[in-house]
This record gives C-alpha cells, structure tokens and sequence, in this order.
C-alpha cells in the first residue's frame, strides 16, 4: 500500500553479492523460540526497533533511509529524515521516550520547502504529514507524559501545517484531480496526462485530519474534491461491477480512462480508504463506506479465486474488459484486513469470514517458502507454471513470479486485524512467525536488508535498502500484536478511537 507502482519500487534498489552469512535452514524457526509468553515477544520486537534505530542514527540519520549491508546512507524521499519521521508513532507506541525526542528534535529542523528531488505528493502524505500528524495526536493524547514540554509537541502540527501548504498547489488542475510528481521549487509537475487510483484516493485521511486540527478548511475540501470523481466515476463503464473502478484519472477532467479493478499496488489504498473515512466520522462520509460495501460485495462476487490444486484458498483476481487475471501481489494483502476492519465496523459476518480467508491466502504465501516470508508477486493461472514451480503450484497452490521481500508490511498488518478481531491466538502465532523470519533473515549488523529471494534457503542476495516503513509498519504491528490494550489499537465493534493511515500512523478519530 505504499508504492504506487510495483516497477518503481524494485528498480530503485541496488543488488548487493549473494550473503553467506546466514545459516541454511530447511524451516525458518522461530529465532527466540524460548520466548513463549506475550511479553517476552513485545520484548524482542522492541529490540529489533532498537537494533533498526541505533543503526540509523549512527550511520545515516538525518538522511532518508539507512543501507543497511554498507552502512551508507539514502534520500529517496526528499532528504527530509523519512526514517526519523516514520519511526515516531511506533516510538510513541513502544514508550521510548529517548527516541521521541531525539525525532521531534528533528521534526523542528525539517525546512519542507527545499528539496534537489521530484516530491511524490502520495508518498509525502502517507510517511511525512502521516507521521506528523499521528505524533500530535498520541502525544496530545493518549502518551502526553512521554514529553515534558508541550511546545515540542505543538511543532508537529505547524511543520504538518508547513508541509500542507508547500504541497497544496498540486491540486490546482482544471479539474482538482492532483499532479503526483511535483516541483515544489518551481510550482510544476511531470506534466502526467492522468493520476493512479490509489495515489489520488490515498490522501483524504490526512488532509481531513490536517483541517480538523488546524481549522482551516483548505486542506480536506481539496483532498475530498479530487476525491469525488473517484465516488462518481466517470464514463459509467469505469465501473464495471458496482463500486469496483478504473485505475487511471484524466486530470484535466476527472475522467477514468480505464476499467481495469485490481485491489493491487496502484489500486489498493483507494479501498482501504474508503473505509476509513468512515472509521474517521461516520457523519461526514457515509457515501465512502457505500462505496466500500458496493466494492467489497462485487469482489466476493467477481474477483475471488481459487487456485485449481488449493481450492481451499482464496486469492483476489484482477479483473479487464472480460478477462481475469489469476496473479496477485505482496501489497494485495492488506485486502484482508480491511475487510475485517469494515466487518467488524459494520457488523457483516460475511465481510469478517471473506477476510479471514483472504488471510488465510496470505497466510499460505509466506508459510510455503524456505524464509517463512511471502514473494513480492504470485500467480495461480495453470497456463503459464514454469516447470521449476509446478511442485509449489501442487502442494501451495501458487508459484512466484518475483521472489523479492521489501520489508513490506501487509501480511502482518491483516494478520492483525484478524487477531483483534477475532481473538483467536492462530493470528498471533502467524505474527510471531513472520515477525520471527524477517529478524532471522533481513537482519544486518546495522539494521534490515530486504531479500531477493524468499525461496532461497537463506533468501538469496539482500538489496541494500531499508525502507521507512519497515519502523513505521512492519514493527509497529508486529509489536501491537503482543502489546498490552491501548486507546489506539484496532477495537473489535465501532469503538475505534484512532484509524491508521496506510503506512501505519494512527490518527484519532474525529470527535
Ligand atoms: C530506547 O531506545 C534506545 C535506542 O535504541 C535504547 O538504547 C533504549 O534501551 C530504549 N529505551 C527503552 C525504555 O526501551
Ligand atoms: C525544479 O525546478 C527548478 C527551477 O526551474 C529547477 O532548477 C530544478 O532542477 C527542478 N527540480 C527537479 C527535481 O526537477
Ligand atoms: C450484529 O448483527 C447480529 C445479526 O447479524 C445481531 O444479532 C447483533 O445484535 C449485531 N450486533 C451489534 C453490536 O449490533
Ligand atoms: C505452515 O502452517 C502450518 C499450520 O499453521 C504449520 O503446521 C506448518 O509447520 C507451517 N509450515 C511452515 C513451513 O512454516
């Protein structure tokens, strides 16, 4: 949910030379395995954080991101500290006030509006104005005593409001739909004929929040206007089954100018948002969740699958002008977690039982590999099985189509809402697990490497790259999973007093 186009994101990532450092293991075991109770697991969450963060301050904050096989350093999101500013609410949530303020201390010197870099308008939102946003309202909240001195805490949301309006000129289009790449120097853009799905649906939240905490309207109306068109698509065969929509927006219009339905990376967090929305005030956007229960109906109808050797399974399909296409990818899988999230919302046993087996899906894909860790991509159409993986297509009931592990979050995130949903202890047993594999395979000495090859036995070569979202997501709910109840974790029922965004920053719910 965090990469608007699957390319992007593997491309900018440099190979390093296969790791020998890591212990062949047919199985991925557990690597505390003496840590059976709740808190000794919370335990080594927080330490994993730890590990992440002393690598990043030593060797690569304030820079974006730490590499974490050279100890060097990268800025692929503008240069502003993404790390530092992803990292705080799961500080927050992990009560280590040392980091907290080590981040606001940042926070304060970030100059927003200076940058050599294109400025992604959907990745700024999630990670940055995201961050921001959910540290004033925990630290206003719920985890006031972690800082003495509320000034530090009141720069969150004039360096939110800072940000806002740096990056507010994107919408200014003939239409409101925005420009995703911008020039913030220069008040430009990449000249793009259209906007994604997911890129133009993705920012309500935000925006919502930055106008309801700072009482100036600017920001929600632009976000929810670009919005519209995305509740009423345009022309009628953008939709082709009810609330299930096109992929690309004309910007000069607000026209879709395709009928292709994914809940896939491009497409994915416009879903997920759409029930948030009414997480965040089920007043104002009732027609978001209309739309999600349309969405969500038409893709048990349409798009769920099963695989011909599992039919026990249930992946999501995509879906074209009459075609289906049996692929899915590592970023579908916070499919199940929304549907737990608007079954339990709504009350709909049959959104609940759908998302536990979109879970269970998921599931499948990190337990049939060597690592414990599930594949960038997968595919379960029959036709086209390299002859390599017709064994795995057998018995798992899908291959790989890129084996590459980015540190992504949503495998766990679904495993999650399915633990706090149902309370059933599988859930936190699959948390462990995975939690378990990524610390035995992605860890460096400095930090965590993504891996090229989930069904290596030592997962391949590692890609020098650590992604903010590995402390923003990742940890965060890895560790909420073990954590105690808290105000901000997922409710079971209506009773969420905070939603996350889609990179995992938590934000209370409008009162
Ligand atoms: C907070 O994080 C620092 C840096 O990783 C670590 O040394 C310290 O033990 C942590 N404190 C707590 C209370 O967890
Ligand atoms: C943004 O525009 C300025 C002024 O025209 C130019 O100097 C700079 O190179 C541009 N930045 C990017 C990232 O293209
Ligand atoms: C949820 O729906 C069921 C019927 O499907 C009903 O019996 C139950 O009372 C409802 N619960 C709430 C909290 O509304
Ligand atoms: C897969 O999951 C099943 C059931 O949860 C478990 O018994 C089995 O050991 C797991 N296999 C691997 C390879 O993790």
């Amino acid at each position: 949910m965090h990469v608007s186009s699957l390319s992007l994101s593997l491309t900018a990532l440099a190979l390093v030379s296969p790791c020998t450092a890591h212990p062949q293991s047919r199985l991925a075991q557990p690597i505390l395995q003496k840590a059976s109770d709740t808190q000794a697991r919370a335990d080594a969450v927080k330490e994993a954080f730890s590990h992440a963060w002393d690598g990043y301050y030593q060797y690569a904050f304030p820079h974006d991101e730490l590499h974490p096989v050279s100890d060097g350093y990268g800025d692929s999101r503008n240069g502003w500290g993404a790390s530092a500013v992803d990292a705080l609410s799961t500080a927050v949530i992990m009560r280590n006030a040392t980091i907290v303020n080590q981040i606001l201390d940042h926070v304060a010197k970030i100059d927003y509006s200076k940058t050599d870099s294109t400025v992604s308008l959907f990745e700024t939102t999630i990670r940055y104005l995201g961050g921001m946003l959910s540290g004033y309202d925990l630290l206003n909240g719920p985890a006031s005593d972690l800082v003495e001195e509320s000034s530090k805490v009141d720069v969150l949301l004039t360096q939110s409001k800072s940000l806002g309006d740096v990056l507010k000129f994107a919408f200014d289009t003939p239409s409101g739909v925005p420009y995703n790449n911008l020039n913030i120097t220069s008040g430009g853009n990449d000249g793009a004929k259209t906007n994604g799905l997911a890129v133009t649906g993705s920012l309500a939240l935000e925006w919502t929040r930055l106008s309801d905490l700072t009482g100036d309207t600017t920001y929600a109306k632009l976000s929810q206007k670009a919005e519209s068109y995305l509740l009423n698509p345009q022309p009628k065969s953008s939709e082709p089954f009810p609330g299930l929509v096109g992929s690309n927006i004309d910007i000069a219009t607000g026209k879709f100018t395709d009928a292709q339905v994914s809940w896939n990376g491009g497409d994915d967090s416009y879903y997920e948002y759409l029930i948030k929305m009414y997480v965040y005030d089920p007043e104002r956007f009732g027609l978001y969740k209309d739309r999600w229960v349309a969405a969500a109906q038409s893709t048990i109808q349409h798009l769920a699958s099963h695989p011909s050797t599992r039919p026990d399974l249930t992946f999501l399909a995509s879906y074209n002008n009459g075609n289906l296409q049996l692929s899915s990818q590592h970023l579908t899988c916070f499919d199940g977690g929304s549907f737990l999230l608007g079954g339990t919302v709504l009350n709909r046993t049959d959104f609940i039982n759908f998302g536990l087996d979109l879970v269970n899906g998921c599931h499948d894909t990190y337990n049939s590999t060597l690592t414990g860790i599930g594949p960038e991509t997968f595919s379960w159409d029959p036709n086209s099985i390299p002859s390599s993986q017709q064994a795995l297509f057998d018995s798992a009931g899908f291959y790989i189509t890129s084996g590459a592990y980015i540190l992504r979050p949503e495998v766990i995130e679904s495993f999650y809402y399915a633990w706090r949903v149902t309370g059933d202890e599988t859930y936190r047993e699959w948390i462990w697990s995975a939690f378990s594999s990524v610390n035995k395979y992605c860890r460096t000495g400095s930090g965590f490497a993504g891996l090229t090859n989930v069904n290596a036995a030592d997962g391949g070569s590692r890609y020098d790259n650590q992604e903010s979202f590995l402390f923003a997501e990742v940890l965060k709910y890895s560790y909420m999973a073990f954590a105690g109840d808290a105000e901000w974790q997922v409710q079971k029922g209506s009773g969420n007093k905070f939603v996350f965004n889609t990179e995992a920053h938590p934000m209370r719910v409008s009162t």
